[in-house]
């Protein structure tokens, strides 16, 4: 599995991934390729958008990672990081979200960040594990939602 930085060209591939999160019943959000250009690839507070490359050259899964700003929809604080993963059901548990969190958690020390979060849904039972095994906490819950932080300062 190779871990490399996303491109534009990879948005087709990403949105892949969303359409089969939507298909096992794991999102309900847009999953296009213009989403995946605006809110992550594209996106005017993104650091980094990490995906996790199979032998075959298929797209497994990505992580992004934001820099907070003013006003932000998750209400994370200034100064930190907001995380996001995306898996292939058919991926799942082979650890290429452990992989993708290696390459974050470089580059958020890089960035600076103090802290980064992940907007958790209260009912995510997959993300709130994967989460806490990479050392997240819980650091606040707002409405159905648990939140986690890591703290790098
Ligand atoms: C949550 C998600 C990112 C995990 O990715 P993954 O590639 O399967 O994670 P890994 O294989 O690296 O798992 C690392 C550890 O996390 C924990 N974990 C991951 N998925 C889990 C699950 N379904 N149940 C329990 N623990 C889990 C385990 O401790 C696991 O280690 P182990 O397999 O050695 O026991 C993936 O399931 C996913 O994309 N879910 C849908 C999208 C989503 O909800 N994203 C999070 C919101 S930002």
């Amino acid at each position: 599995m190779l871990i490399r930085e996303a491109i534009p060209a990879d948005a087709d591939a990403m949105s892949d991934v969303l359409q089969e999160l939507i298909a096992a019943g794991k999102r309900t959000r847009d999953a296009d390729a213009d989403f995946v250009l605006s809110h992550y690839l594209g996106h005017p507070h993104r650091l980094h958008c990490f995906v996790a490359v199979d032998d075959g050259g298929r797209i497994l899964g990505f992580q992004s990672l934001k820099r907070a700003h003013e006003g932000n929809p998750y209400g994370t604080p200034i100064g930190w990081g907001i995380i996001g993963t995306h898996v292939r059901p058919s991926a799942a548990r082979t650890g290429v979200g452990s992989r993708l969190f290696e390459a974050t958690l470089d580059s958020a020390r890089d960035a600076g960040l103090r802290a980064i979060e992940a907007y958790i849904g209260a009912e995510n039972a997959a993300a709130l594990a994967y989460y806490e095994a990479l050392g997240f906490e819980t650091c606040r819950r707002p409405d159905g939602a648990i939140c986690k932080a890591y703290r790098l300062s």
